[in-house]
């Protein structure tokens, strides 16, 4: 059974098939560095937290950094800026690799096949994604896996749009980036990334306000709506503001590189959003109405949003591989949905119902998301 992982910049996840259900296991990519101390040992050896002790300095990783970093008043650090490794943070890759190795888990036999999430190249910075990309994959290949990059936008085409011969726009609106792909029958006509997205709104909306970042990233994060009917003057406020102007940003990008790329008349497509970004309530209809107002050379026959948002990259770069493994198996050649189960559960490592097993440092957001995730069959 292959695995898909989405290498986010706030948010690192797994896919795998378990029968008919698709097992998520989710990491926040954030660390927090205390100092050791007998109080800090006690609270580590009592719990699973994720963390390594070097020197005299314990690392805190995953969803637990931010509970450790409010306890210690500490700030909590990131291994990736947008979309891609850090180059500011020093200690970027042992805590990136000790995350993806709690979230994606042994492989099951030596060679599964493991597809990973990749950024496009921005269009709008001179970021090479080739570093990131690199590293990942030894990571990956180091713990015994065969692994293989994919587009993120390409990802959520194969999440999103099995329905429709996998032919639309998918966009994916994270902390990072945004990441655009155009495809037509599961071919990529147009792929592409915008060096902005969730983290660029809070960074504005927080300068903006004078408030901290991370108070404004949990106002996001809590309830907040595009009704625009809220707060002039106030977080919310600055928040719909910038929400607005990415869009805006975004669909003018879509639109220069559309026209490059040549794309046939009287093409009419869906369009998919999804992302963390794209969660806030009125998201999909604020992006449909301003893609109306722009001057597109195709049509857009509907935007809907994904139904998990945080999940779509994950289950498409799972597709990816699941379909790359039965291509290797040598008949079929269209990618296969995630939710169907292509055989057997493997035989050992995670043993079976492994979600709560690697998904140890926060079981109950993780296994309540897991269950959120099983009655996907499509
Ligand atoms: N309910 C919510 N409302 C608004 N924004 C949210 C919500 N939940 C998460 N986000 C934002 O979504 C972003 C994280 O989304 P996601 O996990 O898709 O990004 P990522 O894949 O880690 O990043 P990238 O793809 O850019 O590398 C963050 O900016 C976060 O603040
Ligand atoms: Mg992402």
């Amino acid at each position: 059974m292959a695995k898909g992982l989405d290498v986010g910049t706030m948010n690192i996840i797994s896919g795998k098939q378990d029968d008919s259900d698709t097992v998520f296991v989710q990491q926040r990519n954030s660390f927090v560095e205390i100092e050791h101390s007998d109080m800090a040992e006690q609270m580590l050896s009592r719990s699973d937290v994720l963390h390594i002790r070097k020197d005299d300095n314990v690392y805190v990783v995953g969803d637990d950094a931010l509970n450790f970093a409010n306890i210690f008043k500490q700030e909590t650090r990131r291994p990736m800026q947008r979309g891609i490794l850090s180059s500011d943070e020093k200690s970027a890759i042992p805590m990136i690799k000790l995350i993806i190795e709690q979230v994606a888990g042994e492989p099951d036999y030596p060679g599964e096949r493991i597809h990973f999430s990749t950024p496009a190249d921005p269009i709008d910075s001179d970021l090479s994604t080739l570093y990131h990309q690199k590293t990942c994959e030894s990571f990956l290949s180091d713990m015994g896996y065969e692994p293989e990059p994919i587009n993120e936008g390409m990802a959520v085409i194969y999440s999103e749009l099995a329905d429709n011969n996998f032919t639309g726009l998918g966009v994916s609106f994270g902390a990072g980036m945004t990441n655009i792909c155009l495809a037509y029958y599961a071919v990529p006509v147009m792929t592409f990334s915008i060096a902005r997205g969730g983290d660029w709104i809070d960074e504005q909306a927080a300068r903006a306000t004078g408030k901290p970042v991370d108070k404004v990233t949990s106002i996001k994060e809590d309830g907040f709506e595009l009704d625009f009917k809220t707060d002039v003057g106030g977080v919310e406020g600055a928040l719909a503001i910038y929400y607005e102007n990415l869009l805006d940003y975004v669909i003018e990008n879509i639109a220069r590189e559309v026209d490059d790329e040549d794309v046939e008349e009287g093409l009419d497509v869906p369009v998919v959003v999804t992302g963390g970004t794209a969660s806030p309530d009125g998201f999909e209809k604020l992006f449909e109405d301003h893609l109306d107002d722009a001057h597109l050379p195709f049509s857009v026959s509907g935007v809907k949003r994904a139904d998990e948002p945080l999940y779509s990259v994950a289950r498409g770069s799972l597709v990816a591989a699941r379909s790359e493994e039965e291509r290797e198996k040598p008949q079929k050649s269209q990618p296969v949905k995630s939710s169907n189960s292509n055989g057997n559960p493997s035989s050992n490592g995670n043993s079976s119902k492994g979600k709560s097993k690697s998904a140890k440092s926060s079981k109950d957001k993780n296994s309540k998301k897991s269950k959120s995730s099983k009655k996907q069959s499509q």
